[in-house]
């Protein structure tokens, strides 16, 4: 039997546009033994994100990028096969931050890597439901941030993904009106008729603008944003007086190589005196095992409903990568190594 071995990616250019895959390279070595204060893990699960693709280029952004010649950075799930660390043993399962590699060695802080206590549900879920990029960016951005109250109107935009999920049944269990933004009927009807979002609307087909009109006749009053450009404008220019917008995202510009158009409506944020804020869901790292012991909570009554979308091989990471950025994609995408 061959012994495994270790394989991975590492950022060779910064992409221009779309990711290419000569932007990367697909190495393979040995699998290393763990050396004094070491573990040696065996991904089961890599979990692709937008910031996947911020990460490779090198605008001003909210951590360093990726060094070219560096394993592709990512979150992860995995398991300890090999430790030489007194607090870790065979068999523990991990998440962490060790990127597109199949059988990292190294010490827990160089993975970015901490054991999971045992979770009363899926292990995905660590990713999809309570994991950073998930549940603890829906939770603190939506209730931290744009602190919603009952009756209030919010919306939504990348509705259907893994944080616009999770942020429109929050503010739903919340006691607000909710309205989704996203691409295709099949992602509308998924979140009106499965998730309970008031109403839906699919930018690919319909005036955006109108359909807000339409949808949110007394206007809105949070704007948890993850989009940008012209579906921004369209919701800013129809934000209520003190409305909140929680600046989370802005995945029209990932790709892009020209000057994004928009948004252009930043007068409404004088005109209605908005409060626009933007945050990083590891501002709130501290807090974490309150936002996972509530969304257990809601999730076990069965109060939020997770869809994932997983995939299936390791040398497919490159091409999901650029059909979650497509929107080729529902739920949260993750890939089993
Ligand atoms: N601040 C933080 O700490 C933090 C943490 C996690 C994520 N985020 C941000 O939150 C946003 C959503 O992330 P996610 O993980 O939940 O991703 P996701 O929604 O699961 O996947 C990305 C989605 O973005 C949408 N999209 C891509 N290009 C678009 C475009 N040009 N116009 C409109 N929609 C477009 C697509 O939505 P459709 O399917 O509807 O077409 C696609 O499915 C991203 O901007 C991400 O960077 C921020």
């Amino acid at each position: 039997m061959t012994s495994p071995r270790n394989r991975y990616y590492t950022l060779e250019s910064r992409p221009v546009g779309e990711l290419k895959d000569s932007d990367l390279a697909r190495r393979e070595a040995p699998v290393r033994a763990p050396e004094r204060g070491e573990i040696q893990l065996r991904t089961r699960w890599i979990s692709l994100d937008p910031t996947n693709r911020i990460w490779m280029s090198d605008m001003p952004q909210y951590m360093p990028p990726i060094e070219l010649g560096d394993v592709v950075r990512a979150l992860t799930l995995g398991v300890v096969e090999r430790s030489a660390h007194p607090d870790y043993a065979e068999g523990d399962l991990v998440t962490g931050a060790w990127g597109w590699a199949t059988h990292p060695t190294g010490t827990p802080e160089a993975l970015g890597a901490f054991k999971l206590p045992a979770l009363p549900i899926p292990e995905t879920q660590a990713l999809s439901l309570i994991g950073a990029t998930s549940g603890m960016t829906a939770y603190f951005g939506l209730l931290e941030v744009a602190r919603p109250k009952a009756g209030e109107t919010l919306v939504v935009d990348a509705a259907s993904g893994s944080v616009g999920a999770l942020v429109g049944q929050l503010a739903k269990i919340k006691g607000l009106r909710v309205i989704g933004i996203t691409g295709g009927r099949e992602k509308c009807e998924y979140i009106t008729d499965e998730l309970g979002f008031d109403g839906a609307v699919d930018y690919k087909s319909e005036d955006v603008g109108a359909a807000l009109d339409r949808l949110c006749p007394d206007g809105i009053d949070v704007c948890f944003e993850n989009v940008g450009g012209s579906i921004f404008d369209a919701i800013l220019l129809r934000m209520n007086l003190y409305g909140r917008v929680a600046l989370c995202g802005m995945i029209e510009s990932y790709n892009a190589q020209d000057k994004v158009p928009g948004p252009y409506a930043f007068g409404m944020i004088l005109m209605r005196r908005l409060r626009v804020q933007g945050f990083i869901c590891t501002d709130y790292a501290a807090r974490f095992p309150e936002a996972i012991g509530e969304l257990l909570g809601w999730a076990g009554a069965g109060k939020l409903k997770i869809r994932e979308d997983l995939r299936e091989g390791f040398d497919n990471l490159p091409e999901s990568l650029r059909q979650l950025l497509r929107g080729e994609k529902l739920g949260k995408m993750l890939l089993r190594v």
